[in-house]
């Protein structure tokens, strides 16, 4: 049965981040009462800086940092102190202003010059901490995700190898139009989370996504397509501008 659309549309960018702090939240909380701990993939990008920084400023004091597990979604085959690192992003914006844990925090070994061996350790990584039995994949309890103007999720590029890897759980993706590998979780794995949720903000984004909502095109031209999680929830939570696109009023 294909996954319920759970579209989230907000007035503009301060609603939209204060909507993924809340959401981001009330999971964390929700899988430690019941799990007694919380995994999240966090994603990269600019847009979820700022929802990072709101939770590091509103939820420091009521959210169980010590219970909460930190991975990305994917990675820039850069140094985790360079300008561009997802990782980086997300220790300046959030995990080094909340008392998590460094043993909580996984992030991808991009600066192995070698990306097939970062994606192999991460993998390994993931592996020693989610000990999925033979044949099936780690179910984290939330993979945050943003969108490319091309459709694109995590470093799922469209028309790369990557979106067809089927067994593998991280792989190094070359990305012809960068010139550059990107370490990414496969999409098996954002697949089999218990929620996925996409935050998209921007009208650079509406063309992208109408055609993933609601167009007919091939999902290896739009890999958010391919998104769609066998058995969990998947929330798209998007501003008016990146919504502007779509035919029917959505608010
Ligand atoms: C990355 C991301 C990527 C990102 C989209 C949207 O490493 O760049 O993981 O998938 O989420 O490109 O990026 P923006 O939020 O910057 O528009």
């Amino acid at each position: 049965m294909p996954t319920p659309l759970d579209l989230r549309v907000v007035s503009d960018p301060p609603a939209l981040f204060q909507a993924a702090a809340n959401e981001f939240a009330s999971q964390a909380v929700a899988s430690v009462k019941t799990a007694g701990r919380f995994t999240v993939a966090l994603a990269g990008g600019s847009t979820p800086k700022s929802f990072y920084s709101l939770l590091a400023s509103n939820d420091r004091d009521r959210l169980p940092w010590d219970k909460m597990f930190f991975f990305w979604g994917d990675e820039r085959h850069v140094p985790p102190d360079h300008p561009e690192s997802n990782y980086r992003m997300a220790f300046e914006a959030l995990l080094s202003k909340v008392p998590v844990p460094a043993g909580n925090v996984f992030r991808i070994p991009a600066e192995n010059p070698d990306a097939n061996r970062a994606a192999e350790a991460y993998e390994q990584t993931l592996h020693d901490f989610f000990q999925p039995p033979v044949g099936t994949f780690p179910r984290f309890d939330l993979i945050l995700l943003g969108m490319g103007p091309d459709g694109h999720a995590a470093s799922l590029f469209p028309e790369s190898k990557a979106l067809h890897e089927r067994s593998r759980l991280v792989v190094a993706n070359w990305v012809e139009k960068f010139k550059t590998h990107r370490i990414t979780l496969t999409l098996p794995v954002l697949n089999q989370a218990a929620t996925v949720m996409f935050v998209v903000s921007g009208q650079d984004k509406s063309a992208a996504l109408k055609e993933v909502l609601e167009g007919s095109q091939p999902p290896d031209f739009y890999p958010s397509k391919l998104v769609r999680p066998t058995n969990g929830n998947l929330i798209w939570l998007v501003d008016q501008a990146a919504a502007s696109a779509l035919s029917k009023p959505r608010s």
